[in-house]
């Protein structure tokens, strides 16, 4: 650098301290402007030089990819920390988290953030893959994309299911143990996966140590590889889908401005904010430990982690192969295909597809909303008689015949419904989606709170009582 864009010639006291932290501020405004210039082109490497005006709304992101964003880097970070002190042994993990809590400076801090991180995760991409879903940005050509957002979010519930295991206390062993004993309902392979995930026939220190290195090395580099795909992807087709209002054209495109400031600001304000929020919450809130893992004593009720329970709650009422295997293998595959559909109507930018079609999911969140309670209520209290028909296998009763009828019921609905609206299948598939979200977070619900001893229901305020 030439000398001249050194300090100016008498500085006072309070510019030379400035000076001193910040070399660049007192340069003349030539040798700043370069710095600008250097420092934006560094930015412009990964982020785009113009922006859409309209894509910059909070109304079409909420921020949420962002967030999620931010969110894995904090797990990356606390989780290494947590790598320094942590131990992948029974007779050790549980005492090193007790240490950790006790003994090291911040401990307790960095395992509090570790976790809530990664249950706000859980809750800030689903809430983003549901507005990518609404504003209809798994349209052409963006299909794949949601394709690679899919998998980023099993991989995320899959963290999330390796890290419950990692403290080691009753909540970790006991929850674990069901949801690796579900795995024995799987057709053909089921016993064969639940032994090489267990690392042998039971939950201990084979499973405990799989889990680690999952947890901590193979799933990790899945989302550092993910990840960057995923940016990749909404740079090749030109940025975010452009918000419209229902009715009206996709080409047309409005004035683009410079991503620096305009897109940079609100990505670091929406990183400060977060990364505060996160900050005071663990100072206020501690992740949850038990007592140290006991295999021989099992609590009453036994719950998977909260984002398994609709399935738990759905075994209740299903087959164990249907409600394990069978439903969540459909689901799956649909999620994945869901933007392969020869769609009438490509809807990218449109809030909930049309007018007609916001109206449609209105119907269908209100009836999964009341049918759901009703259907579980009925099974709970009224179909008990079924499972005792003597001679008829229970996979028929308990499996078949529910399934059978919720495919019924589902058709149904969606014959109703387009005739009634003469919709397209935009909307009708929305509606479809709307339907079994909510039935879905309606089990979770159940399961979650109104589940008590042996899984019976019960209000909330009488569990424990
Ligand atoms: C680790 C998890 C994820 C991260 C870090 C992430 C990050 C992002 C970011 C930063 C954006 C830019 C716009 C925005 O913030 O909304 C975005 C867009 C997008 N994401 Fe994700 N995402 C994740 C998971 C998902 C999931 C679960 C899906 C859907 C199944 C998904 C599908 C998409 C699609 C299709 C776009 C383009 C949206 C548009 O053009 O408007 N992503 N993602
Ligand atoms: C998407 C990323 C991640 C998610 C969702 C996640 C999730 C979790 C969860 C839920 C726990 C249990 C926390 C508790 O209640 O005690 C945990 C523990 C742990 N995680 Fe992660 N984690 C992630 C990334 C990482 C990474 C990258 C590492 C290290 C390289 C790591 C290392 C650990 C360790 C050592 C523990 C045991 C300590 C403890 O349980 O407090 N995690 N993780």
């Amino acid at each position: 650098m030439p000398q001249q864009d050194e300090m100016p010639v008498r500085p006072n006291l309070f510019q030379r301290i400035r000076y001193s932290i910040f070399p660049g501020t007192l340069r003349t405004e030539k040798v700043r402007e370069g710095y600008r210039r250097l420092f934006n082109s560094l930015i412009l490497h990964f982020r785009p030089r113009n922006v859409p005006e309209e894509t910059l709304r909070w109304t079409l992101t909420w921020g949420l990819g962002g967030m999620a964003l931010v969110l894995v880097f904090l797990l990356l970070g606390t989780g290494v920390l947590l790598k320094f002190f942590y131990q992948p042994f029974p007779d050790k993990a549980y005492e090193s988290i007790l240490l950790l809590q006790k003994e090291v400076v911040f401990g307790r801090l960095i395992r509090n953030i570790h976790h809530w991180s990664a249950n706000a995760l859980i809750i800030v991409a689903f809430l983003h893959l549901l507005r990518v879903f609404f504003t209809g940005a798994f349209h052409a050509p963006r299909q794949f994309n949601w394709v690679i957002g899919a998998t980023s979010f099993l991989v995320i519930l899959f963290s999330n299911f390796t890290g419950y295991l990692l403290p080691w206390d009753q909540l970790a062993f006991w929850a674990i143990t069901i949801c690796t004993g579900m795995l024995e309902y799987m057709p053909g392979i089921g016993l064969w996966l639940q032994g090489l995930i267990q690392g042998g026939p039971e939950v201990g220190p084979g499973t405990l140590s799989n889990f680690y290195a999952i947890h901590t090395a193979i799933l990790p580099a899945s989302l550092l590889i993910l990840m960057p795909f995923h940016f990749w992807r909404i740079r090749k087709v030109g940025g975010l889908v452009v918000p419209r209002p229902a009715g009206q054209d996709s080409g047309q495109r409005g004035t683009s401005v410079p991503a620096i400031p305009n897109l940079l600001v609100r990505e670091i304000v929406v990183a400060l904010v977060l990364i505060a929020s996160m900050l005071v919450f663990s100072m206020i809130f501690n992740a949850p430990l038990g007592s140290k893992a006991n295999p021989g004593l099992s609590p009453n009720p036994t719950k998977a982690p909260w984002y398994f329970m609709g399935i738990q709650e759905m075994l209740l009422h299903f087959h164990p192969g249907f409600a394990l295997f069978v439903i969540p293998a459909l689901m799956l595959v649909a999620l994945i295909a869901l933007p392969y559909i020869d769609y009438q109507a490509n809807t990218a930018g449109v809030w909930f597809a049309s007018v007609k079609g916001r109206k449609m999911a209105f119907v269908a969140a209100l009836a999964a909303l009341i049918g759901t309670p009703l259907a579980i209520l009925v099974d709970e209290y009224l179909v008990e008689f079924a499972t005792r028909l003597p001679a008829v296998p229970t996979w028929v009763t308990n499996g078949l015949l529910p399934f059978a009828l919720l495919v019924v019921v589902t058709a149904a609905f969606y014959i109703f419904m387009k005739r009634q609206y003469k919709a397209s299948n935009t909307d009708t598939v929305q509606m479809v989606f709307v339907l079994l979200l909510v039935a879905f977070l309606v089990l979770t619900v159940t399961g979650i709170w109104f589940r008590g001893t042996g899984m019976k229901l019960m209000w909330p305020w009488n569990i424990g009582a």
